[in-house]
Protein backbone atom coordinates (compact mmCIF):
# COMPACT_ATOMS: atom_id res chain seq x y z
CA UNK A 1 0.00 0.00 0.00
CA UNK A 2 1.57 3.58 -0.98
CA UNK A 3 2.50 5.15 2.27
CA UNK A 4 -0.46 8.03 1.48
CA UNK A 5 -2.99 5.64 1.55
CA UNK A 6 -1.30 3.73 4.87
CA UNK A 7 -1.50 7.00 6.86
CA UNK A 8 -5.36 7.74 5.56
CA UNK A 9 -6.40 4.22 7.23
CA UNK A 10 -5.30 5.69 10.51
CA UNK A 11 -7.13 9.05 9.60
CA UNK A 12 -10.19 7.31 8.57
CA UNK A 13 -10.22 5.07 11.75
CA UNK A 14 -9.86 8.59 13.84
CA UNK A 15 -12.47 10.24 12.98
CA UNK A 16 -12.90 11.23 16.44
CA UNK A 17 -10.40 12.51 19.91
CA UNK A 18 -7.01 10.63 20.59
CA UNK A 19 -4.77 11.40 23.48
CA UNK A 20 -6.41 15.19 23.88
CA UNK A 21 -5.10 15.94 20.38
CA UNK A 22 -7.25 16.46 17.52
CA UNK A 23 -7.07 13.42 15.52
CA UNK A 24 -6.62 15.44 11.57
CA UNK A 25 -3.68 17.32 12.90
CA UNK A 26 -1.99 13.96 14.53
CA UNK A 27 -2.41 12.29 11.63
CA UNK A 28 -0.81 15.08 9.54
CA UNK A 29 2.09 14.54 11.85
CA UNK A 30 2.06 11.20 11.54
CA UNK A 31 2.39 11.92 7.64
CA UNK A 32 5.36 13.78 8.06
CA UNK A 33 6.80 11.76 10.78
CA UNK A 34 6.15 7.98 10.03
CA UNK A 35 5.20 8.97 6.13
CA UNK A 36 9.19 10.12 5.49
CA UNK A 37 10.53 7.51 7.72
CA UNK A 38 8.46 4.54 6.19
CA UNK A 39 9.94 6.01 2.26
CA UNK A 40 13.66 5.97 3.91
CA UNK A 41 13.11 2.02 4.88
CA UNK A 42 11.11 1.10 1.85
CA UNK A 43 14.04 2.64 0.18
CA UNK A 44 16.55 0.55 1.97
CA UNK A 45 14.26 -2.69 1.95
CA UNK A 46 14.34 -2.81 -2.35
CA UNK A 47 17.99 -2.46 -1.74
CA UNK A 48 18.42 -5.54 0.49
CA UNK A 49 16.24 -7.66 -1.42
CA UNK A 50 18.15 -7.50 -4.71
CA UNK A 51 20.90 -9.28 -2.81
CA UNK A 52 22.28 -12.34 -3.61
CA UNK A 53 21.70 -15.05 -6.87
CA UNK A 54 19.12 -14.53 -9.24
CA UNK A 55 16.19 -15.79 -9.52
CA UNK A 56 16.02 -15.51 -5.55
CA UNK A 57 15.43 -11.74 -5.59
CA UNK A 58 13.17 -11.99 -8.16
CA UNK A 59 11.13 -13.72 -5.75
CA UNK A 60 11.79 -11.49 -2.58
CA UNK A 61 10.98 -8.59 -5.27
CA UNK A 62 7.33 -10.02 -6.43
CA UNK A 63 6.92 -10.35 -3.04
CA UNK A 64 8.06 -6.12 -1.61
CA UNK A 65 6.65 -4.48 -4.85
CA UNK A 66 3.45 -6.13 -3.86
CA UNK A 67 2.85 -3.59 -0.82
CA UNK A 68 2.02 -4.34 2.22
CA UNK A 69 0.92 -2.42 5.91
CA UNK A 70 4.84 -2.63 7.18
CA UNK A 71 3.45 -2.83 10.61
CA UNK A 72 6.80 -4.13 12.15
CA UNK A 73 9.04 -1.33 10.90
CA UNK A 74 6.15 1.12 11.97
CA UNK A 75 6.35 -0.25 15.09
CA UNK A 76 10.10 -0.28 14.89
CA UNK A 77 10.14 3.74 14.30
CA UNK A 78 7.48 4.95 16.68
CA UNK A 79 8.99 2.80 19.95
CA UNK A 80 12.62 4.79 18.72
CA UNK A 81 10.74 7.84 18.41
CA UNK A 82 8.90 7.94 21.91
CA UNK A 83 12.07 7.25 23.48
CA UNK A 84 14.16 10.46 22.07
CA UNK A 85 14.80 9.75 18.14
CA UNK A 86 14.63 7.68 15.28
CA UNK A 87 18.36 7.02 14.20
CA UNK A 88 20.60 5.48 11.12
CA UNK A 89 20.20 2.17 13.44
CA UNK A 90 16.54 2.31 13.93
CA UNK A 91 15.74 2.61 10.11
CA UNK A 92 18.08 -0.98 9.74
CA UNK A 93 16.06 -2.88 12.80
CA UNK A 94 12.95 -1.95 10.77
CA UNK A 95 13.87 -2.78 7.45
CA UNK A 96 15.02 -6.05 8.83
CA UNK A 97 11.69 -6.69 10.44
CA UNK A 98 9.75 -6.44 7.55
CA UNK A 99 13.03 -8.92 5.52
CA UNK A 100 12.07 -11.51 8.06
CA UNK A 101 8.39 -11.23 8.13
CA UNK A 102 8.94 -11.09 4.04
CA UNK A 103 11.44 -14.14 4.53
CA UNK A 104 8.12 -16.10 6.40
CA UNK A 105 5.75 -15.07 3.96
CA UNK A 106 7.95 -16.45 1.30
CA UNK A 107 8.40 -20.00 3.22
CA UNK A 108 4.50 -19.81 4.43
CA UNK A 109 2.94 -19.52 0.81
CA UNK A 110 5.13 -22.96 0.46
CA UNK A 111 4.15 -24.73 3.36
CA UNK A 112 0.54 -23.55 2.94
CA UNK A 113 0.80 -24.24 -0.80
CA UNK A 114 -1.26 -20.80 -1.53
CA UNK A 115 -2.34 -19.08 -4.92
CA UNK A 116 -2.65 -16.17 -4.26
CA UNK A 117 -1.31 -13.17 -1.87
CA UNK A 118 -1.78 -9.48 -1.47
CA UNK A 119 -3.94 -10.07 -4.65
CA UNK A 120 -1.59 -11.73 -7.08
CA UNK A 121 0.24 -14.69 -7.64
CA UNK A 122 2.35 -16.48 -4.91
CA UNK A 123 6.49 -16.15 -5.73
CA UNK A 124 5.62 -20.15 -5.41
CA UNK A 125 3.27 -19.93 -7.96
CA UNK A 126 5.24 -17.72 -10.32
CA UNK A 127 8.64 -18.96 -9.81
CA UNK A 128 8.57 -22.52 -8.14
CA UNK A 129 8.41 -23.80 -4.66
CA UNK A 130 11.96 -23.55 -4.69
CA UNK A 131 12.65 -20.81 -5.29
CA UNK A 132 10.11 -18.88 -3.12
CA UNK A 133 12.44 -21.12 -0.01
CA UNK A 134 15.73 -20.14 -0.86
CA UNK A 135 14.67 -16.34 -2.22
CA UNK A 136 13.44 -16.15 1.62
CA UNK A 137 16.79 -17.67 2.95
CA UNK A 138 18.14 -14.94 1.02
CA UNK A 139 16.08 -12.03 3.11
CA UNK A 140 17.09 -13.82 6.34
CA UNK A 141 20.93 -14.20 5.75
CA UNK A 142 20.47 -10.68 4.81
CA UNK A 143 18.76 -9.48 7.76
CA UNK A 144 20.82 -11.34 10.48
CA UNK A 145 24.24 -9.69 8.37
CA UNK A 146 22.85 -6.74 8.97
CA UNK A 147 21.39 -6.58 11.97
CA UNK A 148 25.34 -8.54 12.94
CA UNK A 149 26.50 -5.13 11.97
CA UNK A 150 24.52 -2.78 13.74
CA UNK A 151 27.58 -4.38 16.27
CA UNK A 152 24.91 -4.74 19.14
CA UNK A 153 25.22 -8.28 20.07
CA UNK A 154 22.10 -8.44 21.88
CA UNK A 155 20.21 -7.42 18.74
CA UNK A 156 21.31 -10.16 16.97
CA UNK A 157 20.91 -12.92 19.90
CA UNK A 158 17.03 -11.65 20.50
CA UNK A 159 16.84 -12.05 16.67
CA UNK A 160 17.76 -15.42 16.89
CA UNK A 161 15.46 -16.32 19.45
CA UNK A 162 12.61 -14.44 17.73
CA UNK A 163 13.62 -17.07 14.74
CA UNK A 164 13.43 -20.21 16.42
CA UNK A 165 9.51 -18.80 18.07
CA UNK A 166 8.40 -18.19 14.97
CA UNK A 167 9.32 -21.62 13.41
CA UNK A 168 8.45 -23.53 16.44
CA UNK A 169 5.17 -21.47 15.87
CA UNK A 170 4.11 -22.96 12.62
CA UNK A 171 5.82 -26.35 13.35
CA UNK A 172 3.25 -26.91 16.32
CA UNK A 173 0.38 -25.15 13.70
CA UNK A 174 1.33 -28.04 11.24
CA UNK A 175 1.04 -30.90 13.53
CA UNK A 176 -2.71 -29.61 14.53
CA UNK A 177 -3.15 -29.87 10.57
CA UNK A 178 -2.57 -33.94 10.29
CA UNK A 179 -6.02 -34.48 11.97
CA UNK A 180 -7.10 -30.68 12.92
CA UNK A 181 -6.15 -30.93 15.96
CA UNK A 182 -8.03 -28.52 18.63
CA UNK A 183 -6.63 -26.76 21.15
CA UNK A 184 -6.55 -23.81 22.79
CA UNK A 185 -3.11 -23.90 24.49
CA UNK A 186 -1.62 -25.13 21.11
CA UNK A 187 -3.48 -22.37 19.56
CA UNK A 188 -2.04 -19.86 22.25
CA UNK A 189 1.36 -21.18 21.08
CA UNK A 190 1.24 -20.92 17.62
CA UNK A 191 0.26 -17.09 17.18
CA UNK A 192 2.73 -16.28 20.29
CA UNK A 193 5.23 -17.74 18.22
CA UNK A 194 4.46 -17.27 14.80
CA UNK A 195 3.43 -13.44 15.13
CA UNK A 196 3.77 -11.81 18.58
CA UNK A 197 7.39 -12.62 18.84
CA UNK A 198 8.62 -10.90 15.72
CA UNK A 199 6.34 -7.62 16.91
CA UNK A 200 8.29 -7.61 20.18
CA UNK A 201 11.07 -7.63 18.65
CA UNK A 202 10.22 -5.23 16.10
CA UNK A 203 9.32 -2.88 19.48
CA UNK A 204 11.89 -3.31 21.43
CA UNK A 205 14.56 -3.40 18.62
CA UNK A 206 13.19 0.49 17.56
CA UNK A 207 13.68 0.90 21.52
CA UNK A 208 17.07 -0.25 21.62
CA UNK A 209 17.89 1.92 18.93
CA UNK A 210 18.56 4.88 20.32
CA UNK A 211 21.73 6.06 22.21
CA UNK A 212 21.31 6.16 25.91
CA UNK A 213 22.99 7.51 29.03
CA UNK A 214 24.35 5.11 31.93
CA UNK A 215 21.95 7.07 33.94
CA UNK A 216 18.87 6.49 32.06
CA UNK A 217 19.59 2.61 31.89
CA UNK A 218 17.13 1.07 34.04
CA UNK A 219 14.20 4.13 33.01
CA UNK A 220 15.34 2.97 29.33
CA UNK A 221 14.68 -0.62 30.32
CA UNK A 222 11.55 -0.03 31.86
CA UNK A 223 9.87 1.81 28.79
CA UNK A 224 11.94 -0.88 26.38
CA UNK A 225 9.55 -3.91 28.58
CA UNK A 226 6.41 -1.49 28.14
CA UNK A 227 7.32 -1.54 24.77
CA UNK A 228 7.91 -5.20 24.11
CA UNK A 229 4.49 -5.38 26.06
CA UNK A 230 2.85 -3.33 23.66
CA UNK A 231 4.08 -5.25 20.49
CA UNK A 232 3.35 -8.51 22.13
CA UNK A 233 -0.32 -7.70 22.31
CA UNK A 234 -0.91 -5.72 19.15
CA UNK A 235 0.56 -8.62 17.68
CA UNK A 236 -1.60 -11.47 19.57
CA UNK A 237 -4.84 -9.11 18.38
CA UNK A 238 -3.05 -8.84 15.00
CA UNK A 239 -3.38 -12.67 14.47
CA UNK A 240 -6.47 -12.91 15.57
CA UNK A 241 -8.25 -10.11 13.34
CA UNK A 242 -6.73 -12.14 10.96
CA UNK A 243 -8.23 -15.50 11.49
CA UNK A 244 -11.42 -13.68 12.19
CA UNK A 245 -11.50 -12.52 8.76
CA UNK A 246 -11.03 -15.89 7.23
CA UNK A 247 -14.65 -16.51 8.12
CA UNK A 248 -16.49 -12.65 8.18
CA UNK A 249 -14.17 -11.27 5.83
CA UNK A 250 -13.96 -7.51 5.47
CA UNK A 251 -12.21 -4.87 2.91
CA UNK A 252 -8.76 -6.69 3.22
CA UNK A 253 -9.01 -8.36 -0.06
CA UNK A 254 -7.78 -11.54 1.53
CA UNK A 255 -9.76 -14.66 0.51
CA UNK A 256 -11.92 -16.68 2.83
CA UNK A 257 -12.24 -19.47 3.80
CA UNK A 258 -7.97 -20.20 2.96
CA UNK A 259 -7.91 -21.28 6.66
CA UNK A 260 -10.45 -23.77 6.70
CA UNK A 261 -9.35 -25.31 3.25
CA UNK A 262 -5.79 -25.69 5.17
CA UNK A 263 -7.16 -27.19 8.15
CA UNK A 264 -5.88 -24.86 10.56
CA UNK A 265 -7.13 -24.77 14.14
CA UNK A 266 -7.66 -20.76 14.60
CA UNK A 267 -9.60 -19.51 17.07
CA UNK A 268 -13.21 -19.32 15.37
CA UNK A 269 -13.53 -23.02 14.87
CA UNK A 270 -11.95 -23.63 18.61
CA UNK A 271 -14.74 -21.64 19.60
CA UNK A 272 -17.41 -23.20 17.51
CA UNK A 273 -16.14 -26.38 17.91
CA UNK A 274 -17.19 -26.82 21.41
CA UNK A 275 -20.41 -24.90 21.29
CA UNK A 276 -21.54 -26.92 18.31
CA UNK A 277 -20.39 -30.99 18.58
CA UNK A 278 -21.18 -32.30 15.09
CA UNK A 279 -18.79 -30.04 13.31
CA UNK A 280 -15.88 -31.16 14.21
CA UNK A 281 -16.19 -34.04 12.33
CA UNK A 282 -17.35 -32.00 9.33
CA UNK A 283 -14.71 -29.85 9.63
CA UNK A 284 -12.01 -33.03 9.84
CA UNK A 285 -13.54 -34.15 6.81
CA UNK A 286 -13.21 -30.61 4.90
CA UNK A 287 -9.33 -30.63 5.75
CA UNK A 288 -9.07 -34.05 4.79
CA UNK A 289 -10.59 -32.72 1.52
CA UNK A 290 -13.82 -34.56 1.15
CA UNK A 291 -15.76 -31.53 1.31
CA UNK A 292 -14.80 -29.62 -1.26
CA UNK A 293 -17.00 -26.74 -2.18
CA UNK A 294 -18.69 -26.76 1.60
CA UNK A 295 -16.27 -24.32 2.54
CA UNK A 296 -18.83 -21.55 2.97
CA UNK A 297 -21.72 -23.55 4.47
CA UNK A 298 -19.27 -24.58 7.16
CA UNK A 299 -18.06 -21.40 7.89
CA UNK A 300 -21.64 -20.30 7.81
CA UNK A 301 -21.96 -23.32 10.59
CA UNK A 302 -18.99 -21.79 12.36
CA UNK A 303 -20.57 -18.40 12.85
CA UNK A 304 -23.85 -19.42 13.76
CA UNK A 305 -22.36 -20.75 16.84
CA UNK A 306 -21.40 -16.84 17.65
CA UNK A 307 -17.98 -17.71 17.69
CA UNK A 308 -16.65 -14.70 15.77
CA UNK A 309 -18.41 -12.56 18.72
CA UNK A 310 -16.07 -14.51 21.22
CA UNK A 311 -13.20 -13.98 19.11
CA UNK A 312 -13.58 -10.37 18.08
CA UNK A 313 -14.16 -9.20 22.26
CA UNK A 314 -10.45 -11.74 22.87
CA UNK A 315 -8.91 -8.97 19.96
CA UNK A 316 -10.24 -6.13 21.70
CA UNK A 317 -8.79 -7.69 25.21
CA UNK A 318 -5.81 -7.85 23.10
CA UNK A 319 -5.92 -4.12 21.97
CA UNK A 320 -6.62 -2.68 24.91
CA UNK A 321 -3.76 -4.66 26.98
CA UNK A 322 -1.85 -3.24 24.40
CA UNK A 323 -3.39 0.39 24.92
CA UNK A 324 -2.88 -0.65 28.53
CA UNK A 325 1.23 -1.35 27.97
CA UNK A 326 1.38 2.27 26.38
CA UNK A 327 0.27 3.97 29.53
CA UNK A 328 3.67 2.93 30.97
CA UNK A 329 5.79 5.21 28.19
CA UNK A 330 6.44 8.96 28.25
CA UNK A 331 3.32 10.51 26.81
CA UNK A 332 3.85 12.17 23.51
CA UNK A 333 3.29 12.36 19.88
CA UNK A 334 5.16 8.90 19.12
CA UNK A 335 2.68 7.41 21.79
CA UNK A 336 -0.09 8.66 20.11
CA UNK A 337 0.42 7.16 17.12
CA UNK A 338 0.97 3.61 18.75
CA UNK A 339 -2.06 4.22 19.85
CA UNK A 340 -3.57 4.69 16.83
CA UNK A 341 -1.95 2.19 14.87
CA UNK A 342 -3.28 -0.59 17.71
CA UNK A 343 -6.55 0.73 17.28
CA UNK A 344 -6.59 0.67 13.50
CA UNK A 345 -5.09 -2.72 13.30
CA UNK A 346 -7.65 -4.06 15.82
CA UNK A 347 -10.62 -1.86 13.36
CA UNK A 348 -10.24 -4.13 10.38
CA UNK A 349 -13.23 -6.21 10.61
CA UNK A 350 -15.51 -2.74 12.20
C1 LIG B 1 1.41 -16.33 8.11
O1 LIG B 1 0.40 -17.02 8.78
C2 LIG B 1 2.75 -16.83 8.59
C3 LIG B 1 3.46 -16.31 9.60
C4 LIG B 1 3.01 -15.14 10.36
C5 LIG B 1 4.76 -16.89 10.03
C6 LIG B 1 5.35 -17.93 9.13
C7 LIG B 1 6.59 -18.54 9.73
C8 LIG B 1 7.35 -19.47 9.11
C9 LIG B 1 7.06 -19.98 7.75
C10 LIG B 1 8.52 -20.10 9.80
C11 LIG B 1 9.72 -19.23 9.94
C12 LIG B 1 10.38 -18.85 8.67
C13 LIG B 1 11.55 -18.18 8.62
C14 LIG B 1 12.08 -17.71 7.32
C15 LIG B 1 12.32 -17.88 9.84
P1 LIG B 1 -0.92 -17.47 8.02
O2 LIG B 1 -0.59 -18.57 7.07
O3 LIG B 1 -1.94 -17.76 9.06
O4 LIG B 1 -1.36 -16.15 7.29
P2 LIG B 1 -1.57 -15.85 5.76
O5 LIG B 1 -3.03 -16.02 5.53
O6 LIG B 1 -1.12 -14.42 5.59
O7 LIG B 1 -0.75 -16.81 4.97
MG1 LIG C 1 -0.37 -18.78 5.10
Amino acid sequence: MPLAAHIDTLRDAHKTELGGARTEDLLEDARVLVGRELARVEDLLAGAVREGASPGPEAADHLLAAGGKRVRPMLALLAAEALGGITETTREVAMVSELIHLATLLHDDVVDDAPERRGRATAGRVYGNAVSVLGGDLLLTTALGRTQALGQPDLLASLITTLRALVDGELIQLRGRRGLVLSRESYEAIVEGKTASLFVWAARAGASSIAVDARDAAKHASYTDALGTFGRHLGLAFQIVDDLIDYVGSETGKSLYADLREGKATLPVIVAAERDPGLLEELQACARGEREGAEATLAARIVATGACDDVRARAEAETRAALAALDRLPPGRAVTLLAAVATRLSARLA
